[in-house]
């Protein structure tokens, strides 16, 4: 089947048209800034632009940065508190004129890592890790996803929430450099580890395409690994999404 797969993120918007086959891409990669702010009309009419750009009128699948439930959004870190509350897959729904199915971001990156990625077909407990603006994460045992966990808004034992103290956009903002940040991104996995015993850590999202820069600095008994489609497995896993929600209402 063939999916229009979007990833919203707090610097761009992407798109590609996903063969759910395969995860791979059958299309090219439209992306475009996320609008700032970024309210439920500036990013609809983003997501109109991917849509457009496309020539797509088929079903959408859309990986969201902020928990979802049942295509609402609930939270609102990195995008505007005008979403919360708002059937998200509904507003887009009309904004496109297409079916949409809408999950958290870092949740759908996981569900592409677990199918065809970095975890394919490995057991036991499986935390997927995004570093963006926000962190993000996906939790899965036995290949079946617990959605919405939010760890990134953990507090650590310095005090600090973890996504203030590790995320791409404070490494940016505090000019950190790799070992510095890394530093910080193992305590957080540290965190992680001793609450969840994983199987298997991976990392996705912009700073996964950097792992060598940051490698030496992680110390977790966990084998850490990067997205096998690094910050692509956003869009692919958006369309994995959606196949499921399809094929569940066939
Ligand atoms: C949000 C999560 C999201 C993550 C990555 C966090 O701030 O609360 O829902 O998955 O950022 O975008």
């Amino acid at each position: 089947m063939h999916i229009l797969g979007i990833d919203i993120g707090g610097t761009g918007i992407k798109g590609a048209v996903i063969d759910t086959a395969t995860g791979e891409l059958a299309s090219e990669r439209i992306r475009i800034e996320s609008p700032r702010p970024a309210t439920p009309e500036s990013v609809g009419a983003t997501i109109l632009a991917v849509v457009e750009g496309h020539r797509w009128s088929g079903p959408i699948g859309v990986g969201f940065p902020a928990a979802i439930q049942h295509g609402v959004a609930r939270t609102a870190a990195n995008i505007d508190p005008a979403f919360i509350g708002l059937s998200v897959a509904d507003h887009f729904s009309r904004q496109t004129g297409c079916p949409v199915y809408v999950a958290n971001d870092a949740d759908v990156a996981g569900l592409a890592e677990m199918r065809f990625g970095a975890a394919r077909g490995v057991a036991g407990v499986v935390l997927v890790v995004t570093i963006g603006t926000g962190l993000g994460t996906a939790l899965f045992g036995d290949g079946h996803l617990l959605p919405n966990t939010e760890l990134g808004h953990i507090l650590l034992d310095n005090g600090l929430e973890a996504e203030s103290y590790a995320s791409e956009a404070v490494r940016d903002a505090e000019n950190l450099r790799w070992k510095d940040w890394g530093d910080r991104f193992n305590h957080y996995l540290l965190a992680m580890e001793r609450l969840f015993w994983p199987d298997l850590i991976v990392l996705g999202g912009g700073a996964s395409k950097k792992l060598d820069k940051f490698a030496a600095r992680i110390t977790t008994q966990t084998p850490v690994v990067p997205a096998r489609f690094l910050n692509q497995a956003g869009m692919i896993g958006a369309a994995l999404f959606a196949e499921e929600k399809l094929k569940a209402t066939e």
